[in-house]
């Protein structure tokens, strides 16, 4: 899988290659570019942002400056240790009505853009990009980037805005890496243990109920009884009872996407 990230903050961006991320990069399972939004600016001051149209608060990020940089991230112009160098600047992106039609495979990459008026992230979509060739995160500051790029990108991408959370964050950065991080960790190979993702919190639709190592006994606390049994049925079937009482005491409301079994509502109560 190849990432690239636009941002005017590409320091930020940092963990990416660190831990897991690292780790799936020395693996060559995934390669990572990050690209200074700047180095497609094209005034003295490197300005990428004006005033609102209609008035109001804050700034909104220039579409002379998202949409060549967008171009040349699709175009693979922008290499991975390109940073900010201005080559691209002299040759323009021949426009395209879009590249691909209906019939065939859409090779387009996929562009996510984090914003919290987006669609809410979710496991599933973390599980259905896990199988992308190219992801382009373009990362938004101030209020946003002008509506027409996000418009004008449909042409060269599959394009996602998403949130990933009920809050505001200062820009998408922070949201890149948390994306980013859940849809790598479910690429085949990455995370070493394969059933690790099949039991994943939210996977049944459940949130994941408490574990427990070594000791058995500490600070008087003991580990459950029925973990000690032997007795797998038993086992998965307590592990299945913390799970429904944990999503029911804190996130009650994904119940309503389970299927449950008569003993699933014994437990709850609900018999
Ligand atoms: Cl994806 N971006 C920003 N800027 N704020 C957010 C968000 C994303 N998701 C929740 N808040």
């Amino acid at each position: 899988m190849r990432l690239d990230v636009v941002t005017i903050f590409p320091e930020y961006l940092e963990p990416l290659r660190h831990a897991l991320l690292g780790k799936a990069i020395e693996q060559e399972i995934l390669s990572v570019g990050v690209h200074d939004l700047r180095g497609w600016a094209t005034d003295v001051h490197k300005s990428v942002d004006d005033t609102p149209y209609g008035g109001g608060p804050g700034m909104v990020m220039k579409p002379e400056v998202w949409g060549p940089a967008l171009d040349d991230v699709a175009a693979g112009v922008a290499g991975v240790e390109l940073e900010s160098s201005l080559p691209h600047l002299e040759k323009p992106v021949e426009p395209v009505a879009s590249s691909y039609t209906a019939g065939e495979r859409d090779e387009r990459p996929l562009l996510i853009v984090p914003t919290p008026a987006g669609k809410p992230f979710t496991q599933a979509d973390a599980q259905e990009w896990s199988h992308e060739e190219h992801i382009v995160f373009a990362c938004g500051r101030y209020e946003g980037i002008d509506q027409r790029v996000i418009e004008d990108a449909a042409q060269r991408y599959r394009v996602r805005e998403v949130s990933i959370g009920d809050y505001v964050l200062i820009g998408g950065e922070v949201a890149v890496l948390v994306i980013a991080e859940a849809v790598v960790r479910l690429i085949p190979g990455v995370l070493g243990n394969r059933r690790s993702h099949e039991e994943d919190s939210f996977s049944d639709g459940l949130l994941e109920g408490p574990s427990y190592t070594k000791p058995r006994t500490w600070r008087g606390l003991d580990v459950p009884e029925v973990l000690f049994s032997g007795n797998h049925a038993r086992v998965d079937r307590w592990r299945r009872d913390q799970a429904l009482l944990r999503t029911h005491a804190v996130r009650p409301e994904l119940l309503e996407n389970v299927e449950l079994s008569p003993a699933d509502r014994k437990v709850l109560g609900l018999e």
